[in-house]
């Protein structure tokens, strides 16, 4: 049997939620990641360090006992964001990073920000006080196709942002396209991207392959195969602006299946078999390690786990669904093979 035996990864892009359905999905990411930074999209959401170290306390109390987890804290960003509340979060320690999204892009974006540039001061705060911004990087304008959000985004909104704040850190999150890495290569070194499994081993024909797929629906919405193949280049060139974020965003079933469905795939079931894969693909396993293990720590200037993980090549099949709140959680590929799969300790 062929085995992979990696340092333990982290996922650097994850919705845990809260409440059953908290308890319902930690103990995946748990059982793959040592750490992950946490999304605060909740309703409503985390806006202030306070509410950043409650949720924290929820979230590591919901961990198992036999589990080791360490939830790394986001605030999310609105209009009335202020410099203070970000010379807190740094000052907390467990604040990592602060998340962008604009109003209106995605689930629980209601109180996103309206309009960047209105968040200014907060961002030369961030920059001095080296806190990292998150970007969903998409733009809202009805006007603009859904399949362009991103390019639009860094052109009109991205490009001058970072030359406004040139040393702000900036993760591009859950990239899409072409432009988006392109983007990302050429930019300076404190900015970087995380890629999730979705956008690595689908393209938008998947979305509507028989019918229409409601469990392959997220946002940014999946792109052309051309597209695809560029985030794959990405992720395993062995650059370290690209590591790992699943941006793993579960929602019940009766959710998604829906006449107006939910945007989000379920990923942290089994997030490092997909990544193994995608890899696989372009015989490139050899850079899952570094993609999964080490850019990520190392963009966020936090130490390198130290413990294994091992993923053998062997058969197995993706639940239908997992248990969830009072329904079901379908994972992304439900039902299908797979053809890693991750080790008990
Ligand atoms: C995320 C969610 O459900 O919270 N959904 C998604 O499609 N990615 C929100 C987000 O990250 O955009
Ligand atoms: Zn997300």
């Amino acid at each position: 049997m062929q085995k992979l035996t990696i340092t333990r990864p982290d996922d650097w892009h994850l919705h845990l939620r809260d409440g059953e359905a908290l308890k319902a999905v930690l103990p995946h990411s748990a059982r793959q990641f040592a750490r992950a930074i946490v999304m605060p999209n909740l309703k409503p959401p985390i806006r202030s360090v306070i509410e950043a170290a409650a949720y924290r306390e929820r979230i590591l109390a919901a961990i198992p006992s036999d589990q080791q987890f360490e939830p790394l804290m986001t605030l999310y960003l609105t209009d009335n964001t202020s410099p203070e509340e970000i010379v807190k979060a740094k000052a907390s320690k467990f604040v990592k990073a602060v998340k962008y999204y604009p109003a209106g892009a995605t689930t629980n974006s209601a109180s996103g920000v309206t309009d960047i540039r209105k968040c200014d001061r907060v961002f030369a705060t961030m920059e001095q006080e080296d806190l990292p911004l998150l970007l969903h990087g998409e733009v809202t304008n009805t006007d603009v196709d859904v399949f362009d959000r991103e390019k639009v985004f860094i052109e009109t909104h991205l490009i001058p942002l970072v030359s406004r704040f040139p040393k702000l850190r900036v993760v591009l999150e859950h990239i899409t396209t072409s432009e988006a890495a392109q983007f990302v290569l050429n930019a300076s070194s404190n900015i970087a991207a995380t890629i999730t499994p979705q956008h690595l081993l689908f393209s938008r024909n998947t979305l509507f392959k028989g019918g229409i797929r409601p469990h392959y629906y997220c946002l940014p919405i999946l792109k052309r195969e051309k597209h695809r193949l560029a985030l794959i280049q990405a992720a395993t060139s062995g650059n370290p602006k690209f590591f790992l974020g699943t941006d793993s965003a579960p929602h019940a079933r009766n959710t998604k299946e829906h006449s107006c469905g939910c945007a989000g795939c379920y990923s942290a079931l089994h997030a490092m078999e997909l990544y193994a894969e995608a890899f696989e693909s372009v015989d490139a396993l050899n850079k899952l390690e570094a993609f999964a293990s080490f850019y990520g720590p190392d963009f966020y200037q936090l130490p390198r786990n130290t413990e294994k993980i091992t993923l053998a090549k062997q058969t197995w099949r993706i639940p239908d669904e997992v248990p969830f709140i009072n329904t079901g959680l379908v994972p992304l590929r439900a039902g299908e093979e797979m053809s890693w799969q991750m080790m008990e300790p």
